[in-house]
């Protein structure tokens, strides 16, 4: 009988956090050693930062749970070195520009493979290397967090409230303040390829700013408008629901980002695409910090419609935290715990996609998810 990846899991290895010591990385160690039995190593560029880290953990912990390991992204050798005693490597690193490699390494020293990528093009990359994971046997899951990672989550849930689901609107609110510039990169590069789809009438087509939707956000941030964007693990959730009309819509940040800021980035970007990104991130990330208001968060929803017994049915499902490192680790974490008990397929795959939807919610309801139902 093959073995499952869980049984392959309980023999010796353990779970390395490229990255571990950043502002994710942390909450999700900690996550990490308080649901599961795992052992991890806490990998990064700074030994110092690692070794720190994971002597704090280790105090926190019981078990002496944790090791360090000095890692850069950018040598595939060491990589490749660093990954070879290892189960499962989780990508927590602001280096979207090195993922192939950092995928590459992983199936060269047999390991499984996580990242909580946000660009577009994350599994179009990863994509030419699916035969061979899936040849050997390993479970490579990309886009995993909340944006993404959520979205179709979110969609799929819903399904449940419905004979007939029609209309699946998420959106997501979100004000958090950047320790980093580097942090913000990968933002960066999506406003500056801004790119917006929605599903209307029976078709994706590309959506402008002009589209925006008022959408109450709960009481933190109240009624307020959302802008659409790109969001690939979306795209086969019309024909897997029969929507009439779906997207991902997201708010804007303040009025010296949104106006000023974002404006600054796309004709600079027009003009020359990577020009000057480090005064870019460093602006947008002063922007966010000096004039975002006071209050911390992330609310994330779905305003879901259908019809259940014969009648219009309105669903809000809600999701809400005030640390949006906790809100990025947690779906990290619940689904992690899926892959523990060898329940994820091998191949590539979206976290969206592959997760038990239900399992993931009650998972992340214990974890310290705020999440409600509101049937209308
Ligand atoms: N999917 C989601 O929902 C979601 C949500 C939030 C954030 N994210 C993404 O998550 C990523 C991490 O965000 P964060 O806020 O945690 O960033 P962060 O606090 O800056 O942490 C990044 C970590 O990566 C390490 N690192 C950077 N370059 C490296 C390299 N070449 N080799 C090895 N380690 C390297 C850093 O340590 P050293 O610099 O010391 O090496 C640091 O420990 C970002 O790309 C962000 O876009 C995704």
């Amino acid at each position: 009988m093959p073995e499952s990846p869980a049984q392959d899991l309980m023999k010796h290895k353990s779970v390395l956090l490229l990255g571990g010591y950043g502002g994710v990385g942390q909450c999700l160690a900690r996550l990490l050693l308080k649901e599961t039995q795992i052992e991890i190593v806490i990998a990064g560029r700074r030994k110092e930062k690692a070794d720190e880290f994971a002597a704090t953990l280790n105090r926190e912990y019981a078990g002496h749970r944790v090791n360090s390991r000095c890692v850069d992204a950018s040598d595939y050798t060491c990589l490749v070195a660093a990954f070879e005693d290892v189960q499962l490597v989780i990508v927590l690193t602001t280096t979207p520009n090195l993922i192939k490699q950092i995928a590459q390494a992983a199936l060269v020293a047999d390991c499984d493979y996580l990242d909580i990528l946000v660009g577009e093009n994350t599994f179009q990359d990863l994509e030419p290397l699916n035969s061979s994971i899936k040849q050997q046997k390993r479970i490579f899951i990309t886009q995993a967090g909340f944006h993404p990672g959520l979205p179709a989550v979110f969609i799929r849930y819903a399904a449940q409230y419905f004979d007939t689901y029609e209309k699946a609107i998420i959106a997501m609110a979100m004000n958090a303040r950047f320790e980093r510039a580097e942090q913000a990169v990968e933002i960066i590069s999506l406003i500056a390829e801004f790119k917006a789809e929605v599903y209307k009438a029976g078709a994706w087509r590309n959506a402008t700013y002009q589209e925006a939707l008022t959408i109450d956000m709960g009481s933190k941030f109240g009624s307020m408008q959302v802008f659409p964007i790109q969001m690939p693990e979306i795209k086969s959730m019309p024909e897997m629901f029969s929507l009439n009309e779906t997207g991902v819509y997201v708010s804007g940040f303040n009025w010296f980002v949104d106006y000023l800021v974002f404006p600054i980035i796309w004709v600079s970007q027009k003009i020359r695409k990577g020009w000057a990104t480090g005064f870019l991130t460093q602006l947008f990330t002063w922007g966010v910090n000096t004039f975002s208001s006071p209050y911390q968060g992330v609310v994330f929803l779905n305003e879901a419609e259908g019809i259940k017994d014969n009648k219009k049915q309105r669903v809000r499902i809600i999701a809400e935290h005030d640390d949006a490192y906790l809100f990025t680790a947690i779906p990290v974490a619940a689904l992690l715990k899926q892959y523990f008990k060898g329940c994820l397929p091998f191949g590539l795959g979206l976290m969206g996609h592959i997760v038990d939807v239900n399992e993931l919610f009650s998972d992340m309801e214990k974890m310290g998810l705020h999440i409600r139902v509101e049937e209308q």
